[in-house]
């Protein structure tokens, strides 16, 4: 080993690098393979790259360290891993929560089995053939392709088949080390990969977030789910949300390639570890379908993005595309095509799409048995009892982004607002992800004295607790409006039992230092509720400027249905308490898992569900929030910690001028 460089050892990894002396922690985990999150990019911003060094010297503590570190976790030589350069070999040790792979990733979707909303039928676009071929001979030298063309004409009808010159490149050997028995994909007439016999066709369906990618790996014959994983989008590092991303890609030279590459590698990697879990082989996977919002549509394919950044951001194409599997560098079937449904606007995406189609959203008060082939009939429309209350729906999809579907009358209106990374434990003083050690829950009760204290703690692997993950930091916060300790203002109360001020404000002690994992009290700071007010103020703005927006009555909504990771844990109790979600007064609220994934997956199985996507995509009409008359108003009220109502009276009903509903964006320029 030369002398300037310096040897990091990774425990608990046991991964090990050598790399100059000056390279900070952070930079030696990535050139080690160590996956620490890191949501700011390196820039001391998120205090997630958290580590402990346990041998050796690094460089002194900076202001960022000592922002997100307390005295006694310095001590204890925890540092920031973007804020420390080797200036020695070292050891340190990885704690899960700052690992990306041991997030509780939520891949689990309901919807696909939500009051039979998806087609129960498999219908993919490729099907495998079992066949079996003579080998060549003297006396038969007809060309390898064309003998396994004419076996599948002979034993299945199949003519006209073509393939390229991927796929002949893999038939060849394999046909000889399988003795002429294989399975051929079959996409139309066009061959889309062999395999040894007996092996099933299977679909990989992708819902790419701007935290998070869920995977997914279904047998294409069957329908059965066979791998479903979830890892952190690397893409974090360049930016925590969509709007730093596509900053990021438009003014840093390479900045899109290298967001393309990140997405594309994360999706390869995920597709290799969701096929070892399967124990398939990585050419079994013959088709996808990937769903996202629509800048990471644009930025995974490589599109331009210079006018999504910009008003009034619209896509390249909000089309649905199906390209070469290949052409993204995913290492699936030779012949493999990606499918990407169609997005709706600059910040609807196939995400988006793919929620409603999983939530039956598009058929929310219909009778499901009326068809939507071309369109909504309205006379049928009247039969089915639509004035009657209960028929509206809502379906909302939290995170960083969040969109917001309303259904009502057979029309769709969505709109998205900006929510921020904050249920991502972001911008949180002791925020973390839903990883072991992650506070999810939390119940507060005064002791006789008056004094606060802890009544219950809920604890993601159930250990000693490190952190608080979103849906915790939202029940800390119903719990410290309904003890008193929160004015509906959002503002800590001072000198109220519990309340004690601390390094940068008023603060509440959910776990103290002797009791938490980490040897550091875990606090709920002022910081954090005003950052969870903007978060959950936008979202409640949101729903209810939708709601004024299409002219809907409250007691009109039926149904509220909340999809997404955190949606999936978030306590409703809570969220209708601090007026994240609003109250409707005849609405059953329901918490359906990754929906858009469960949509991916009806896609990727289903022609029929493939075309009701597109038909989706065409029917939603975009409302843009940020210019509808009164949403500042909304947003200001919604910031509010008490239930909300689900309108405000003085906004009065909406004119037809303040509709600021633009038409389905579908241009000419997809494919
Ligand atoms: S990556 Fe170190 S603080 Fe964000």
């Amino acid at each position: 080993m030369a002398d300037d460089l310096c040897r990091v050892d990774f425990e608990p990894v046991g991964k090990r690098v050598d790399v100059p002396a000056g390279t900070t922690l952070l930079e030696a985990a990535r050139a080690a393979g160590v996956e620490l999150a890191s949501v700011c990019g390196g820039h001391g911003h998120c205090g997630r790259c958290r580590l402990a060094v346990l041998a050796g010297a690094v460089s002194g503590q900076t202001e960022a360290d000592r922002s997100f570190l307390s005295a006694s976790e310095l001590a204890a030589g925890q540092r920031l891993a973007c804020q420390a350069r080797l200036e020695s070999h070292v050891r340190v040790h990885v704690p899960p929560a700052s690992l990306v792979t041991s997030q509780r990733l939520q891949v689990a979707g309901e919807a696909a089995r939500l009051a039979g909303d998806v087609a129960e039928d498999v219908d993919a676009t490729v099907r495998g053939w079992q066949v079996e071929a003579p080998a060549p001979s003297l006396a038969d030298h007809r060309a390898d392709f064309d003998r396994v063309c004419a076996a599948l004409a002979e034993q299945h009808g199949l003519t006209g088949l073509t393939a390229g010159p991927s796929v002949l490149r893999q038939l060849s050997p394999l046909a000889r080390r399988t003795g002429w028995r294989l399975t051929a994909y079959l996409r139309g007439t066009e061959v889309a990969g062999f395999a040894a016999p007996g092996r099933a066709p299977v679909g990989l369906a992708v819902d790419l977030g701007t935290t998070k990618i869920a995977g997914y790996l279904a047998d294409l014959e069957t329908g059965t789910e066979l791998a479903a994983a979830g890892i952190m989008n690397p893409q974090i590092a360049y930016g925590e949300d969509v709007i730093a991303r596509l900053a990021h890609a438009v003014r840093e030279p390479g900045g899109a390639e290298r967001l393309a590459a990140a997405a594309r590698t994360a999706i390869d990697s995920l597709a290799g570890a969701l096929a070892a879990d399967a124990g398939i082989a990585r050419d079994q996977i013959v088709a996808a379908c990937i769903v996202g919002n629509t800048a990471m549509h644009h930025l995974l394919l490589g599109l331009p993005v210079r006018q999504l950044a910009t008003s009034p951001f619209v896509p390249a194409t909000a089309r649905p595309l199906e390209v070469p599997a290949a052409d993204l560098g995913l290492e699936l079937a030779p012949g493999a095509s990606v499918l990407l449904p169609p997005c709706v606007s600059g910040f609807v995406g196939a995400d988006h799409v793919a929620m409603v189609l999983a939530a039956g959203l598009d058929r929310a008060g219909l009778d499901r048995a009326v068809p939507d082939q071309a369109g909504l009939d309205r006379a049928v429309l009247d039969r089915a009892g639509l004035d009657q209350p209960g028929h509206v729906a809502i379906g909302l999809d939290i995170g960083t982004n969040t969109e917001i579907a309303l259904s009502r009358r057979g029309t769709l209106t969505s709109a998205s607002c900006a929510s921020g990374p904050a249920f991502e434990g972001a911008h949180i003083r002791h925020g973390m992800r839903a990883a072991d050690g992650a506070i999810e829950g939390v119940r507060l009760a005064r002791a006789q004295r008056g004094e606060l204290l802890v009544a219950e703690l809920r604890v993601v692997g159930g250990g000693k607790p490190t952190g608080i993950c979103g849906s915790g930091i939202v029940d800390a916060i119903a719990e410290l409006h309904r003890t008193g300790l929160l004015n509906a203002r959002g503002r800590l109360v001072r000198d109220a039992p519990g309340v004690r001020r601390g390094r940068d404000g008023l603060e509440v002690l959910l776990a103290p230092a002797a009791e938490t994992g980490n040897g550091a009290d875990i606090v709920v700071t002022q910081g954090d509720v005003d950052e969870i007010q903007l978060a959950k103020g936008a979202i409640a703005a949101g729903v209810r400027a939708l709601v004024a927006a299409t002219g809907t009555d409250p007691a009109e909504v039926g149904e509220v249905i909340v999809a997404g990771a955190f949606g999936t844990y978030l306590n409703l109790d809570s969220a209708l308490d601090i007026g994240l979600l609003p109250r409707f007064p005849n609405a059953a609220y329901r918490q359906v898992g990754n929906a858009a994934g469960a949509g991916a997956r009806a896609v990727l199985l289903s022609a029929a569900e493939r075309a009701r996507a597109e038909r989706i995509a065409e029917r939603i009409s975009y409302v843009e929030l940020t210019t509808f008359p009164g949403f500042q108003r909304l947003f200001a009220h919604a910031m509010r910690f008490s239930e909300l109502p689900a309108s405000e009276p003085q906004l009065g009903e909406p004119q037809a001028s303040e509709l600021q509903a633009s038409e389905p964006q579908n241009d000419t320029t997809g494919g």
